[in-house]
């Protein structure tokens, strides 16, 4: 079941994001011990990071945050200092600011330079931290995504091998279109996580959001559609501008 919510701005919707993740993260933690989640890269998600971070906001002090396990959907090829890591804007909107434990940051492992080496040790740290049955993949809490222009979210972008990517739980994903690899969660760990959270702001991505949810499935040209929870929720929380038609 797709829930669209519609927000003035993308402030609005990263507001809402943040009420969303304490929520998540107080039902696991509550039910779990532990809240796992994956987060997105990108510029969208700032603001989320920041208002988490943000001890003069209602968020950051309604989550234990010891308990909380950080994870990325996706990963640029590139050191965790450079500006176009998704790990690095994560660490100084949000990480920084509490510190969590070490071994509660699940970072994609990008200094082993190749990029299925950086697949593989990422895919073990999720098998070693999820131990999930043979054949099942790891369920996180929430997942949280963007999405592209064209349609693309984590590092799944159209007409790329990650889309097929089945029995594995990270890819590296050659993509033409940026000249670069990219390391992602597969499919079936997206879906099958509690929670899909997409945030989508701006005019630019309007035409791929109402194709995205309105318009005919083919997922291999809208990798966004391809984001089907099994067993869990999807939300898209988008503002005025990137879903004017709803
Ligand atoms: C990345 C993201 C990617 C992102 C979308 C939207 O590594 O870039 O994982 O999927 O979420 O490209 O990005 P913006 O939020 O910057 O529009």
């Amino acid at each position: 079941m797709d829930h669209l919510r519609v927000f003035p701005d993308a402030a609005a919707v990263c507001r809402a994001a943040a009420e969303e993740f304490v929520r998540a993260a107080s039902e696991a933690i509550g039910a779990r011990g532990r809240f796992a989640a994956a987060l997105s890269g990108g510029s969208t998600p700032r603001g989320l990071y920041a208002l988490l971070a943000d001890d003069g906001e209602p968020f950051r002090g309604r989550v234990d945050w010891s308990r909380v396990h950080f994870f990325w959907g996706d990963e640029r090829c590139v050191p965790s200092d450079h500006p176009e890591s998704n790990y690095r804007m994560a660490r100084e909107t949000m990480l920084e600011k509490f510190s969590p434990p070490p071994e509660n940051v699940h970072r994609i492992p990008t200094e082993l330079l190749d990029p299925e080496k950086i697949a593989g040790s990422y895919e073990r740290d999720l098998r070693r931290f999820f131990k999930p049955a043979a054949g099942e993949p790891p369920r996180f809490d929430l997942i949280l995504l963007g999405m592209g222009p064209d349609g693309h979210t984590a590092s799944l972008f159209p007409r790329t091998e990650a889309l097929g990517a089945r029995g594995r739980l990270v890819a590296a994903n050659w993509v033409e279109k940026l000249r670069a690899h990219r390391v992602t969660l597969t499919l079936p760990v997206i879906n099958n996580a509690r929670r899909a959270l997409f945030l989508v702001a701006g005019g630019d991505k309007a035409k791929a959001l109402d194709a995205v949810l309105r318009g005919p499935r083919r997922p291999e040209d809208l990798p966004a559609q391809a984001v089907r929870p099994v067993d869990g929720e999807l939300w898209w929380f988008a503002d005025r501008a990137a879903s004017p038609a709803f």
